[in-house]
């Protein structure tokens, strides 16, 4: 991907940013230091020594962090401080020195050269790095950070510096690239964008200068953890499953292993440089983890709220905040004085430009704009200037804009050409060259030697204009004459199609020799030929008023963009730029003087084959993940799959009996755990709340808030799903026909029902008007279900006909099960303590209600209850916000040990047990259905046909419908 999609013309209102400067105040002076005895807090324990304030106390802390914080709604954050570790490796909470930028902030980023003493910042709001050229963490000296580097999007950018070679690199997740510049020039040009193939949106970044390996998360469709050399070469993706979106990344260059926080898995993790032994060390819930740093045996994470400590190797925890009127923490990095004995290859490498460290050696390479000669060290320059830019056309000129001018508010264009009534534009990034159409003809110019010269003359009308840089010809629509001529500055034009109907927008695919319009044919149509001009045809057609104006391409998806949008802002002078996978924009600025703009165009000499990454076109036609291995690919399977024969397909080896499944409601995805052995197999559906119907084999679920009940084969064929007219979010399944009772709430009335769905797809109501449900199982064999109503548990008939309760006064929340060996209910009840939760079991008949476990309330954020399913004696129970289930024995309840089911889960919402041996069927309906044409009902003593809302039995008949009165959903002939 490139830049090319993300600017976009609109007017915006500007909202800009309230610029207040608040000096820091040195409690040192306050305290009776002098100036330069700068120490912390008087306040302060370590600094009320009985016999004097002790100004010292700062030197005898050798290490400690530096930590941002942002300003959402506050001017008065500091946005950097300094806060010093004891030995023991925690910070101590009072800040040495703390800074404001003149700026509000929404996200930095930092790290440190602890050998040059140099820190670095990324501002957010700034569109910028900033430096501070010596962060002595005793100096609270104000205004030290000066721009560095300008020009980077507004996204979640991460830094890293090599302290060995003194070089620092950045994501850019907008711009989809990671950059690396040289510390060792002051030449702020001195960089270049070092990996920009195959990446989706790189955020978290991290570097082991010792090992030359620079680690960074790419986040996509299967987010990764990936490694290369530290000169980009020799990329490989080390984590690969289970990542949803992996924000930071710290390398342990002592340890060689790699720690990273995952914000929406809210965890704390860790791997092997090789990706290998990964372990979770820390689940935080509700938490909005930013950043991690290491440093000897500690992790320090950045929560919004809170800074943790952790032991890197166990895990063990303790949070705490540091400075006043802090909004939010965003970044931290850890500085220290220890200099390491590492050599440094850069220091005689003989580079002319920027020097990388490769493992054993360096390698040069140039900055962006220039190539690197045969010498391997000395750069020549490849164009004057504009290697990322926007290239626009006002009334009279064609004017250039780099891509760095986002960092400003005031854009200066340079106009490189002077032209009137420019209508369309397209580049040729290969050669440097821009064509222009206006209405009579087609000019061309190199971008570095501007000079208009004509390309050829337009008879017609012209309404569109693409380049193929395959062939490298321009084509062009006109709408009048009805034909697409094609040209090139070697070559006369050529009529390429004719006898079409108005067509217009003309787009090529080049690597996919396609050629691609807009029509008027009978409303409006996009129509398609091969470049060869063979397989014309209409793609699609519209009959209504509507009509297509635009065409864009989509190399992602392999997919046809078209927009139907058709104001257009002939008065535009403001550029927005816009990110197009983040809902907020990055920037905007007001061209100085260049009038109304009539065309604009991204110019990105790095875009040429982009499109042809390995992965880019439909996966890499590989059914989970695709990873890029230089122009190849090679597919991989998602935990709980396996690679199939055919090297992109999928599959799990579905387990039939005595199987556990359980709903990750972090990563939306449904396993199946086999009881003896606790071996994973994946199920290929979104989805969180899965349930057995052995009669068909098909697994049966539900998503959060869905109004839909699915089905499918536990192999992943076969899905079905029947829609109801409401939410549905409990359901059993009757294991003797493979009825799916359900329970659901009718929009804005409140309103609950439960109504049984066959498999057929056949939907019928047995219970309306219900105050709020909790909980639903049946017992087919016995021929009654059960549910908790209104405080009540009631039993009734699986036809719905006689509903009693059993027991009264029950503050359920949620999770009920029946132990089909002793028909005791088991559920999950608040206590008298409002905080507090039990679970509750009754006898089948209501009888001997007792409480098998108290949850005690002090550890409730851990342990709120929320689902439960049994197997023999084990009773196993989600955890709110756990990934690990708890196992309780119901002979013996204090004995409780964790169910960790294995794999990189997140947290389990659901869980379900199914046993063959422990759900006996119904006699009638297990035996042909009961003989029932549709649906057939289990009752107490045997069971009884039923047909679907609105249908009758056929006359004289018990068990036969009149016609059915929809179509098989399900499509299973039961
Ligand atoms: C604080 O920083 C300023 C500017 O770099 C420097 O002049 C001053 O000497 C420093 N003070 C101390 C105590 O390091
Ligand atoms: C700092 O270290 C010195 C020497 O080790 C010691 O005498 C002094 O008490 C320490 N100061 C504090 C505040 O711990
Ligand atoms: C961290 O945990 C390890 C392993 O349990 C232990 O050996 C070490 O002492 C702990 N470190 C600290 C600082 O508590």
């Amino acid at each position: 991907m490139n830049i090319a999609s993300y600017a976009i013309l609109l007017f915006l209102a500007l909202s800009r940013y309230k610029a207040e400067i608040t000096t820091a105040t040195s409690n040192c002076m306050e305290s009776g230091c002098s100036d330069d005895q700068q120490c912390r807090d008087a306040n302060n324990e370590d600094c009320k020594d009985e016999t004097s304030l002790d100004c010292q106390c700062k030197s005898n802390y050798t290490h400690g962090l530096i930590v941002t914080c942002y300003d959402a709604y506050s001017d008065k954050t500091k946005h950097v401080y300094s806060v010093p570790i004891a030995q023991n490796g925690t910070p101590i909470p009072d800040p040495i020195w703390s800074h404001r930028f003149p700026t509000s902030v929404l996200t930095l980023r930092v790290d440190v050269d602890n050998i040059q003493k140099k820190a670095y910042i990324y501002h957010s709001n700034k569109h910028s790095i900033y430096k501070n050229p010596n962060y002595n963490y005793g100096n609270s000296t104000e205004n030290l950070w000066t721009v560095l580097s300008k020009g980077i999007s507004s996204g979640l950018v991460s830094l890293a510096v090599d302290w060995v070679s003194h070089n620092i690199y950045w994501t850019d997740p907008t711009f989809k690239w990671i950059v690396v510049q040289s510390l060792s020039s002051s030449d702020t040009s001195m960089f270049r964008v070092l990996i920009q193939e195959n990446l989706y949106r790189p955020e978290a970044l991290a570097l082991d200068p010792t090992d030359a390996l620079l680690f960074w998360s790419d986040i996509g469709k299967f987010t990764t953890i990936v490694v290369s050399s530290l000169s980009g070469r020799n990329r490989k993706t080390i984590v690969l499953s289970n990542l949803l979106r992996t924000i930071s990344l710290a390398a342990d260059h002592q340890g060689h292993r790699l720690y990273f926080v995952d914000t929406e898995r809210d965890t704390v993790e860790t791997v092997t440089y090789d990706g290998t032994d990964r372990k979770i060390l820390l689940t935080k819930s509700y938490s909005s983890l930013i950043d991690v740093a290491v440093y000897q045996d500690t992790l320090y994470v950045a929560d919004i709220r809170a800074l943790y400590v952790i032991n890197k190797t166990n895990g063990n925890e303790f949070s705490m905040t540091i400075g006043e009127d802090v909004y939010g923490y965003a970044g931290l990095a850890v500085f220290h004085e220890e200099v390491q004995p590492v050599t440094d290859h850069c220091q005689d490498c003989g580079c002319e430009q920027i020097c990388l460290t490769e493992l054993g050696g360096a390698t040069c390479i140039c900055k962006d704009g220039y190539h690197l000669n045969e010498d391997n060290k000395t750069c020549s320059l490849i164009g004057t200037y504009f290697h990322r830019a926007l290239v626009f056309s006002n009334a009279s000129n064609i004017c250039i804009l780099d891509i760095t001018v986002l960092a400003d508010f005031v854009f200066d264009p340079v106009c490189v050409l002077q032209t009137t009534g420019t209508k369309y534009m397209v580049f040729d990034t290969d050669q440097r060259n821009i064509f222009i159409a206006n209405d009579t003809a087609i000019y061309w110019t190199n971008v570095d030697n501007p000079k208009l010269q004509l390309l050829t003359e337009i008879s017609g009308s012209i309404s569109g204009m693409s380049w193929d840089g395959y062939d490298r010809n321009v084509y062009w629509t006109e709408a009048d004459t009805g034909k697409i001529w094609r040209t090139s500055i070697e070559s006369k034009a050529q009529v390429f199609l004719e006898g079409l109907a108005k067509p217009h927008d003309v787009l090529i695919l080049p690597h996919h020799r396609l050629v691609y319009w807009i029509s008027e044919r009978n409303g409006s149509t996009i129509e398609s030929s091969n470049i060869d001009c063979s397989h014309q045809h209409i793609v699609l057609q519209k009959n209504d008023s509507l009509k297509w104006i635009s065409l864009s391409y989509n190399p992602y998806e392999n997919r046809l963009g078209y927009t139907m949008v058709t104001s257009y802002e002939d008065e535009v002078t403001t550029i927005w730029f816009h990110s197009l996978d983040d809902i907020d924009y990055m920037t905007e600025g007001e061209c100085t003087g260049a009038g109304p703009i009539s065309v604009i165009k991204v110019f990105d000499e790095n875009n040429r084959q982009n499109e042809t990454g390995p992965c880019f076109i439909l996966n890499g036609e590989c059914e989970q993940i695709c990873i890029p291995n230089r122009m190849s690919r090679m597919c991989t399977c998602a935990f709980g799959f396996m690679l199939a024969e055919d090297g992109k397909t999928c599959m799990s080896d579905p387990v039939m009996d005595e199987f556990m499944f359980v709903g990750d409601i972090t990563h939306t995805s449904m396993y199946q755990i086999r009881l003896n052995d606790t071996n994973v197999q994946g199920i290929k559906a979104k989805g969180i709340k899965p349930r057995y119907d052995p009669i068909h084999e098909r697994v049966i679920w539900l998503t959060l808030y869905g109004t839909k009940v699915y089905s499918m084969y536990l192999n992943g064929t076969g899905q079905t799903d029947v829609q109801i007219d409401r939410k549905a979010y409990l359901f059993d399944v009757d294991v003797s026909t493979g009825n799916v009772y359900f329970v659901s709430e009718k929009r804005y009335t409140r309103e609950f029902c439960i109504g049984v769905i066959s498999p057929d797809g056949t939907y019928l109501g047995l219970r309306e008007g219900l105050l709020y449900v909790y909980g639903i199982v049946v017992s087919p064999s016995d021929g009654y279900m059960f549910y908790i109503h209104n405080n009540t548990i009631v039993r009734d008939t699986m036809d719905g006909t006689h509903p009693e309760t059993l027991l009264e006064g029950v503050r359920a929340s949620g999770g009920f099960t029946v132990d089909f060996k002793t028909g005791y209910l088991y559920w999950i009840e608040r206590s008298s303590d409002p905080e507090g939760f039990l679970i509750v079991y009754c006898e089948a008949d209501g009888s001997n209600r007792t409480t098998l476990y108290t949850f005690e309330t002090s550890s409730l954020n851990k342990y709120k209850p929320n689902n439960l399913a049994i197997h023999g004696d084990d009773l196993f129970i989600t955890l709110r916000k756990q990934s690990t289930l708890m196992k309780l024995k119901l002979s013996n309840p204090s004995d409780i040990t964790e169910f960790t089911v294995p794999g990189s889960l997140g947290k389990i919402g659901f869980v379900s047990i199914y046993s063959s041996s422990a759900q006996p069927k119904n006699a009638f309906c297990s035996d042909h259905n009961g003989n029932c044409s549709t649906i057939c009902l289990p009752t107490p003593g045997g069971g009884v046909c039923a047909c679907e809302d609105g249908i009758q039995f056929k006359e004289g008949s018990t068990s036969v419908c009149s016609n059915s009165k929809q179509p098989c959903l399900f499509n299973i002939i039961v």
